[in-house]
């Protein structure tokens, strides 16, 4: 984050499911926030069933240069 605010790069989005736990931590702590949610099948061939799609961003500033 600190290399993509250093090209003025405005924010970075990601994704996961409500049921990576340890990665919504690791977001969370970072500063990013859940903007949109969505069940989807597309997770059905790894954990078996529909899971809940979340995407999380963050925006990027110049204190982000001091990470
Ligand atoms: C996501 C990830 C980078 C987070 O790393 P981290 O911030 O160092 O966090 P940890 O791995 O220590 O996990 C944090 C907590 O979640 C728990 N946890 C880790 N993996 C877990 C799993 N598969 N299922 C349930 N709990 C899990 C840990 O036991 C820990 O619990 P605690 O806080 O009570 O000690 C790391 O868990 C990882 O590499 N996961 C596998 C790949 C992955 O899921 N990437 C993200 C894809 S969106």
């Amino acid at each position: 984050m600190r290399v993509l605010a250093g090209a003025e790069v405005p924010g970075v989005q990601l994704s996961t499911t409500t049921e990576n736990r340890a990665a919504l931590g690791l977001y969370h702590k970072l500063g990013f926030a859940v903007t949109a949610r969505r069940v989807t099948p597309l997770w059905v061939p790894w954990l078996g069933h529909p899971a809940e799609h979340l995407c999380l961003t963050r925006r990027l500033q110049p204190a982000d240069l001091a990470l």
